[in-house]
């Protein structure tokens, strides 16, 4: 079965889930070295053991503990080659030779690359065993390609990802951003209501010596109006 654009679930058996890692390990690593996002891992970023984290990921999802959310994009439909800061977008990798993953679409794709995809975007929902709170969810790395940056593709994981919460009966859902950080203005866009603000929470992933701090957001399923 190929690939085509659009929003979908990633599992063990997905067609081509080695470059589908490959792609989101990338996408997790241009935020931090673009974005300075501080997700989990500090430059200089390792490869082969941030591939193995999401391996282990991947693993949640075979148990059903967790559900990665990924939006594929053509690689023609990228809007710009730089980042926030006004810069040429960070390759991760590149100084080994690594290139950006491309997923060619279908067997038939052109040899001019039309057609080809990449991770535009990335969620993933964390549903824990908890006989207490079987109805939680928890939101975890949301990327969107700093090539492919505000037309809609988070909120359309995020729509995702509420869907399959709600199909699960999970409607408690809790997700947490750094503070100052452009993601602090688009959880509240997509009806998320900011119920912590933790200072000093995580290293800078830019400087070592600085501590951010984090904000943590909330949506009531049930209540709350879903995307
Ligand atoms: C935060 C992030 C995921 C947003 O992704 P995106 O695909 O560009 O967002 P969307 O285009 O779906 O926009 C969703 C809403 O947020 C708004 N928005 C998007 N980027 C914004 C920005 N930089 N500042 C303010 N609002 C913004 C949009 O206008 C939209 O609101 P609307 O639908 O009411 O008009 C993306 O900037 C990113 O990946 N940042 C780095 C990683 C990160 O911080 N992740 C979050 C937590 S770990």
């Amino acid at each position: 079965m190929a690939l085509t654009p659009g929003v979908m679930l990633v599992t063990a058996d997905t067609p081509s889930v080695s470059t589908i890692l490959d792609g989101i390990v990338q996408l997790h690593c241009a935020c931090i070295l673009n974005d300075n996002t501080m997700a989990t891992f500090m430059p200089p970023l390792n490869h082969p053991q941030i591939y193995k984290w999401w391996e282990d990921r991947i693993a949640e999802v075979t148990s059903g503990h967790r559900h990665i959310i990924v939006y594929l994009t053509e690689v023609n439909d990228r809007t710009t080659l730089t980042n926030a800061k006004g810069q040429d977008i960070r390759i991760p990798f590149s100084e080994e030779g690594k290139p950006w993953p491309i997923i060619p679409a279908a067997e038939e794709a052109s040899p001019s690359g039309d057609g080809d995809l990449e991770i535009g975007g990335l969620v993933s929902l964390v549903t824990p065993t908890t006989q207490t709170g079987p109805f939680r969810g928890l939101v975890e790395k949301l990327f969107t390609s700093p090539f492919h940056r505000q037309k809609g593709i988070a909120r359309i994981v995020m729509k995702r990802l509420e869907e399959v919460a709600w199909d699960l009966g999970r409607w408690s859902i809790l997700l947490d951003t750094t503070a100052g950080t452009p993601a602090e203005q688009v959880y509240p866009r997509l009806g998320y209501k900011q119920v912590w603000y933790i200072p000093q929470r995580g290293f800078s992933p830019e400087d070592r010596s600085l501590l951010l701090d984090e904000v943590g957001f909330f949506k009531d399923l049930r209540h709350d109006k879903r995307l």
